[in-house]
Parts: C-alpha cells; structure tokens; sequence
C-alpha cells in the first residue's frame, strides 16, 4: 500500500507543475504541460483497468468438475441408463416424444419453436429452455418451481399437457422393455425400477451436458489470442454499461435469479408464488448463455428471433412497470456496441468458431496457406518491429489494412468461396493464400 502511495505521489507532481506553468505562462506552456499529465494519468488508468479486467475475467472461469448432488452420486451405470430414458419415446404415452424432442442436442439441447409442442401436438405456454449446464442450476423451469431435476423430470413425463403418462403405466411399459432390466439392476442394485430411479437416473445424464469449452473460455484461461478484440470489447461492456453481467453471471452467465426484464406480456412468472414481493410479477429466471446460438427463438415465451434484437430490448430498457428490474433503463448502446455483446454472448456459447490468428514476424506470415470456412474471420497480428501494410485483391474478398504498425492486430472476415491471395504492399515478398471453403 505505502509504494503504491508514493507512485500516486509521484505522479501527481507533474500536474501540479503543469498548473503552475500554465498560470505564469499562458496557454501554449499550459497544454504542453496538460499532455505530460495526460499521459501519466493514462498509464494509471490503464494498470487500474488492466487489473479490473483480470478480477472480471476471474468470474467468468470454468469449474473444474460437475457437482452431483449427495442423495444422488454419480455413476457412470447411472448416466448410461439416464441418457436411454432421455432419448426413449416411450416415456410418452402415444411414444410421440423423448425428453430429446424439446431438449435437442443439435439445436442447443432447445427445440428452436416459439413454444413447446406437447402431447396431441398442443401448443405448451413456454418455450422450451436448455438443459445445458443445469448440474448447477439452483431452481428449475421458467418460473423456478421445480426444486431439482429429478423432480423436474418425472414432472415432464407425468404432466398431461407434456407426455402425459402416469407411473403405473410407464413402468409396465418398461419393464416389458428387456434391455432396461440389467440397466436399473447395474445403476440401483438395490432399489431396481422405481418412478424414483427413473427421476434420479436422467437427472444424472443431464448433469453431465456441459457446454463444450469455447474460445472464450481459452481466453478467459490466459489464451489473448483466442477471441477477437471487438470480442474482448464486447466483454468490456456485457460487465460495465451493458449491466448484463448484473444477472447474467459466473461461468454459466446467470445468477439463477427472477427478474421482469419488461418483455410484454401479462403472465404472473415467479410473482405466483410471491404474490407479495411487487418485483416478481413477470418475473422469470435468468437463463445462462451458454449455447446460445444454436437455439434461437429467445426468452420463456419465445418471443424475441435474433440476440441482435435482445440487444434491442435491452437498449430499450424494455416495458416500464413497477415490476420492472431496477436496471432496466435504456442504455444508449451504439450499433457497434451491440453488435460487440452480441460477439460475447456467441463466444460463450462455443458456437462461433475460434478466430484463427495469422501474425506477421520476420518479414513473413506465420503460414503460407490456410483454409477457412466462409464467413469466419482471420486475425491478422503484426507481431513484427516494421510497419506492414496487408493487401487483397482478390475478388470478392478485397482489403486493405493500410499501415499496421508493431502490435496491431485486424479482424478480416472473409465472405467469397475460392483462393484470396494476401501480400504486404510494403514487402511484397510476404504472400499467403487464405482457401475459403463453402
Ligand atoms: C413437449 C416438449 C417438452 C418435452 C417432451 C419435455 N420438455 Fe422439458 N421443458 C419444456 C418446456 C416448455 C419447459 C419450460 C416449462 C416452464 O417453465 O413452465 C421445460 C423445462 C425443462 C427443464 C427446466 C430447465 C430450466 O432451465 O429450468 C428441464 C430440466 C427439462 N425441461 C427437462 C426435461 C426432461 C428430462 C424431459 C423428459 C423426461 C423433458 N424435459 C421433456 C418442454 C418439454
Ligand atoms: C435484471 C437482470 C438482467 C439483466 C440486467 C440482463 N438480463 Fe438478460 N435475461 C434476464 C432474464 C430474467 C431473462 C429471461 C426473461 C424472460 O424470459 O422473461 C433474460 C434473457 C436473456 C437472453 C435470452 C436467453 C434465452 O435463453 O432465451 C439473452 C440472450 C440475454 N438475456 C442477454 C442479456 C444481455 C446481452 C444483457 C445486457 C445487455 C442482459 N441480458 C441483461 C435477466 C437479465
């Protein structure tokens, strides 16, 4: 503390000269001292944002292991014989739906509809969520009325708009089933098939899907150049004017919190069972965002299509009502600014593909050749001590970056199938070939 008051010190000197100066001396003298103290300034400005960044970038670290709960370990017996009951239609009773049918693995373990489609093909009053990353959820559906997933499973099953089966009838159906006999008998030597073995047993697959690692993730860990610098600017705002990270927080963006984000519409959510607390009418839990783009439309009653129109909303502040969270205010956010919490939210999920990185060292690109995929993007780092100026001219994917000097870094995406020929037009010895797939 005493050095780092003394730097503070130190620091401040040359401001009061400035001053000084300025008085005797008038206004040239005055800005030239100001920029010294500009300066300095900055560089504490920086070290102090630098250290904020690292204790925000700390939050967001990912677990090393999956908690399961005491009542019901982990095994693997368990998560094989969950995850066939998960995947298995006939825990429905016209054997029309799996769990899998509203939790798809390929569409972010979602259904990608508005809202459920349930027994009889009726529509349900919510749209389905992820079960992503649930392992550490601390109350379950939308409306956080589900104490834990093994409850929250044999609800599903049972409930007649959803799969409407009673347990009677579900376990004579399996038990005819020859394949889940050895299974209950490896995953409950005791206890065998049960409604509670069939809760614990899917419950348990469902804590073991995690979202993969992402880039995000590698950069969160120590990787600069796993995510892009608009990312990392997006990053900057989802924690500060953003206001995301107030709820949406940790690893798994939530703080498994209700709150009205001021949606329309006029559906009581947790305020039904706290009638009494003005703060939960409309109420509904933070979903994390994890896996997010793979599971578009967005919110519990499906009503939002794209993340750029969350963004939307939430630069609108959204309804206004008492009910309304205290931090939904309209935010002001550029379009650019937008679009970057957009970058974070999809970095997160490990659905954006990492940017790869092409530095330029010795006069030479890391690589000669490289293939893309279109759309994605190419990190360009002049990790050099010369000024490099990259250049395509290949059709359809044109650029020019202009001067780059020692340290900057451009994000090129590149949008046309074929070969884009890249050079720096001050040494034009420095040629690769970037290969665009479609
Ligand atoms: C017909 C579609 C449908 C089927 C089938 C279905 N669900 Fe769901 N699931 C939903 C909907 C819709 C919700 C949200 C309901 C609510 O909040 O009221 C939900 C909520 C959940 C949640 C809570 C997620 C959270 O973040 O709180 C879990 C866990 C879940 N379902 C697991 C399952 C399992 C396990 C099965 C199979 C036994 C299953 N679901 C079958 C549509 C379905
Ligand atoms: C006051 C708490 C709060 C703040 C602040 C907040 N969110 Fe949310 N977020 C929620 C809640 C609650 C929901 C679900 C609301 C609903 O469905 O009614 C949600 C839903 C979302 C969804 C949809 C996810 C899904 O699976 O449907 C996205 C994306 C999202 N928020 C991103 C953001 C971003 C980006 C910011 C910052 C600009 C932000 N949120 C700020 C609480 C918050």
């Amino acid at each position: 503390m005493r050095s780092s008051g003394l730097i503070r010190l130190a620091l401040l000197a040359p401001a009061v000269t400035a001053i000084a100066l300025g008085c005797v001396i008038g206004f040239e003298s005055a800005s030239y001292g100001a920029a010294i103290v500009g300066e300095t300034r900055q560089t504490e400005v920086e070290a102090k944002a630098a250290a904020a960044l690292q204790a925000m970038k700390a939050e967001y670290r990912r677990p090393a292991s999956i908690p399961f709960p005491k009542d019901n370990p982990y095994t693997p017996q368990k998560v094989s014989l969950g995850k066939k009951l998960y995947f298995d239609t006939r825990l429905s009773l016209t054997s029309a739906q799996s769990c899998a049918s509203c939790h798809n693995p390929g569409l972010g373990w979602g259904d990608g509809l508005t809202v459920g489609v349930g027994h009889g093909m009726a529509k349900l009053g919510r749209h389905s969520p992820t079960i992503v990353n649930l392992a550490w959820g601390a109350a379950f559906m939308w409306d956080g009325r589900s104490p834990s997933l093994e409850e929250q499973a044999l609800e599903a099953i049972q409930l007649p708009a959803v799969m409407n089966i009673k347990m009677e009838p579900l376990l004579e159906r399996l038990s005819s089933v020859l394949e889940y006999k050895p299974l209950f008998a490896a995953a409950f030597p005791d206890e065998g098939m049960t409604g509670a073995t069939i809760g614990k047993a899917i419950a348990t697959y469902e804590r073991t899907v995690v979202s993969e690692r992402a880039p995000f993730d590698a950069w969160i860990e120590g990787d600069e150049k796993a995510i892009s610098e608009e990312a990392k600017r997006g990053f900057a705002l989802f924690n500060t004017k953003g206001q995301c990270s107030s709820c949406h927080e940790g690893w798994n963006f939530t703080n498994d919190g209700f709150h009205d984000i001021g949606l329309a519409h006029e559906h009581p959510g947790r305020g039904k069972f706290l009638p009494d607390i003005p703060k939960m009418k409309h109420a509904y839990k933070t979903p994390g965002l994890r896996e997010l783009t793979k599971r578009s439309p967005y919110m519990h009653n499906g009503s939002i299509a794209t993340l750029e129109q969350v963004i939307e909303h939430y630069d609108g502040g959204g309804i206004d009502r008492p009910s309304r969270s205290d931090l939904m205010k309209p935010l002001g956010l550029t379009p650019l600014a937008s679009l970057t919490i957009v970058i974070v939210a999809g970095l997160s999920a490990g659905a954006l593909a990492a940017n790869l990185s092409i530095t330029q060292k010795g006069r030479l690109f890391s690589s000669e050749s490289v293939t893309i995929k279109k759309g994605d993007s190419i990190t360009f780092v002049n990790d050099d001590t010369v000024p490099h100026n990259i250049v395509s001219t290949s059709k359809g994917n044109e650029f020019n970056l202009g001067s780059q000097p020692p340290g900057a870094s451009t994000d090129v995406t590149f949008k046309e199938p074929g070969d884009a020929q890249i050079i720096c037009a001050i040494h034009p010895r420095m040629k690769m070939t970037v290969t665009i797939t479609d």
